[in-house]
Formats: C-alpha cells, structure tokens, sequence
C-alpha cells in the first residue's frame, strides 16, 4: 500500500507522517516548499504545490498511491476573506484537481474539512445537518465538500474543531502551544469567553484518518475532541495544568477583537457515527495536554 499526505509540513500532516511509521506502508510525504519533517528515512519527500494542477497529475501518476490525505488548506481565516482568489485554488479548486487524479489511479481520497461549515446555532452537529457558513473559509471549504459529494472518485471528508497538538517548525502555533508558551513567559493574554469549541488532539484525528484508510470507509465523519468548551475554559485549562498564574488571563468578548471573518459561537459534533464506524476514541484534553507535557519534555 502507498499513502501520499498533502500538508505533511503542517501539523496534521506531520502526525499522520509520524503514525505511518508504526506500518509497513510506502509514505510519499508532500508540502509546498522544502521537507519540515524528522528524519526522511522512512519516507519519500516531494515538494508539491496542490494549486498547481500538472504538478498533482504529474505526483499522483509518479507514485499511484492508493490512499491520499489531503491536509494541505489555507487555514488563516481572517486572511481568506482578503485573498478570496488565494483561498478557492487552494481550499476549492486544488480538491478538484486531486479528486480527478484519484479517479484515474483508483486512489481514496481522505479530505479534511472544518466545523466552520456550520453557522453554530445548534449543539452537536451530526454529519446529515445543514450547513451554512458565516465566513469565506468556511464556504471555500463547503465549496470543496460539495465537490465531492458529485464526484466519482472515493473520498472521505473528516469534518474537525480546532486542532491542537506539538509539531516541528510549523509556520503557525495552535491554541495549547501558545497559551502555554504567553503563561510561562508571563504575559497578560486577553481571552474570549463567548466562543465555544470541541478542540481537537492531533493525534487523535491523525489515527481517525488511517482507520478510515484501513476500513476503506467513505463517506463524511465528525472527528473532533469530546468536550465543549469556551476559548477562556480551554486556557483556563491550560494554566491549571502546568499552574501557571490565572490573573494573567483576562475574559473579553470576541467582538473585542474586531476579526475579519465571522466565526459560529458554538461548535461540537456528535461524534457516534465516527466512533462506531472509525472506532474513534478520543482522549480527554486534559488526557492530551498530559500527553504534549511528556512529548515537549523529550523534544
Ligand atoms: N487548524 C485547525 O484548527 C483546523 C480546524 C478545522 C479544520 N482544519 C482543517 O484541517 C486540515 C489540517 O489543518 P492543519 O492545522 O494541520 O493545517 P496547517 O498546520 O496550516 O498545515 C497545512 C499545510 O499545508 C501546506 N500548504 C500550504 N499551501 C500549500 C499548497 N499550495 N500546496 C501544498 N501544501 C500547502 C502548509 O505549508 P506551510 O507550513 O509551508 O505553510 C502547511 O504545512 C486543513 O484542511 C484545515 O482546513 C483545521
């Protein structure tokens, strides 16, 4: 079996790059620019741009991976709504392009979408509700999801929440690495208490998208952590583990923030189809952040 990952310099695609490695799989690790991984000896490395349409025939033909997780998306949401253009090639238009390739080598294709689909009116959404996006990431990604639900390839879609986790040179921190990293240096941090999510561990969602690669099960899924919390619970969280000093964290409203793109208040999935099809079994974030202590300790 030959698994390709787009992304693999991003934090997804460097867990799935580190998990493959427990099998006796071939792994063509891909990403725009130059490999951020760990050793390469367990893997091939590309270089390859998923907005560039030859350049993915070319990849995908080279190697015919039967399986492809595509993890590679513009996933600055404020910045989407400035560079529209940027965002449809590449959370849109570059789906399409692998889809089509995964057609003509039989390939599954495994693709990650966003909680950002949804407007965060209801409590746990199952993968049948309605979406309707409040910003234009989280259109360009429904855009992506429609995409393939009229294609003929085999695609999977794992919908996530806020994903968490430690990575080696990522171009951008998650909320756990960051919070972490302002309270230990002893800076004030000012955090929203009106926005709620379902935070995802890494590696959880990493092992959700091999499962769904070994059971060759297609379809859409909700993948995500299995608590719902405010963005100031998950900080909170965050202090009490590691006791550092609370005072340090001041509770605002996300208007405060004057962001450019809409965000839904609430997220969290029902996550039943996942764990009875996937055997998806996530831990609890305190379970994680004990987790990420162990795995910075031995950085
Ligand atoms: N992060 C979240 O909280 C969150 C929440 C819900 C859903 N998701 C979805 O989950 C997936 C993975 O997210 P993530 O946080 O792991 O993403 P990430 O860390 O931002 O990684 C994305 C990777 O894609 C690479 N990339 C950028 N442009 C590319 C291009 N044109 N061609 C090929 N690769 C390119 C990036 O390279 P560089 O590192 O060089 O920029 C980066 O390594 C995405 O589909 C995202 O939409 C994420």
């Amino acid at each position: 079996m030959i698994y390709l990952i787009t992304g693999s310099n991003g934090l997804l695609g460097q867990k799935l790059l580190k998990k493959l490695k427990d099998f006796n799989f071939e792994v063509i690790a891909t990403s725009k620019g130059k490999n951020r991984n760990f050793d390469s000896e367990s893997y091939t490395y590309e270089s390859l741009d998923i907005t560039d349409k030859d350049e993915v025939n070319r990849v995908l033909n080279l190697y015919k991976p039967n399986v492809i997780f595509n993890t590679a998306a513009m996933t600055n949401v404020d910045l989407c709504e400035d560079e529209m253009d940027n965002c449809d090639k590449l959370n849109t238009f570059s789906v399409a392009y692998l889809a089509d390739a995964a057609l003509s080598i039989d390939a599954h294709l495994i693709h990650i979408s966003t909680d950002f689909i949804f407007d965060g009116k209801k409590d746990l959404y199952s993968e049948e509700d309605p979406p309707n996006p409040l910003s234009y990431y989280g259109k360009s990604k429904l855009e992506a999801e429609k995409l393939l639900y009229n294609h003929n390839c085999n695609w999977s879609i794992l919908r996530t929440i806020v994903i968490y986790g430690v990575g080696k040179k990522l171009n951008k921190s998650n909320i756990v690495l960051w919070a972490k990293d302002q309270l230990e240096n002893h800076n004030q941090i000012k955090i929203i208490d009106d926005e709620f999510r379902a935070p995802t561990f890494a590696e959880d969602l990493a092992q959700a998208c091999i499962n769904t690669a070994l059971k060759k099960e297609y379809g859409i899924f909700h993948v995500s952590g299995k608590e719902l919390m405010s963005i100031y619970e998950i900080v909170e969280s965050i202090a009490n583990f590691y006791n550092f000093d609370k005072s340090l964290i001041k509770r605002i409203k996300s208007k405060e923030l004057n962001q450019k793109a809409k965000r839904p208040k609430k997220t969290s999935f029902n996550l039943l189809k996942a764990k009875n099809t996937l055997d998806y079994s996530p831990k609890s974030f305190l379970e994680s952040l004990e987790i990420i202590h162990k795995q910075l300790k031995n950085n």
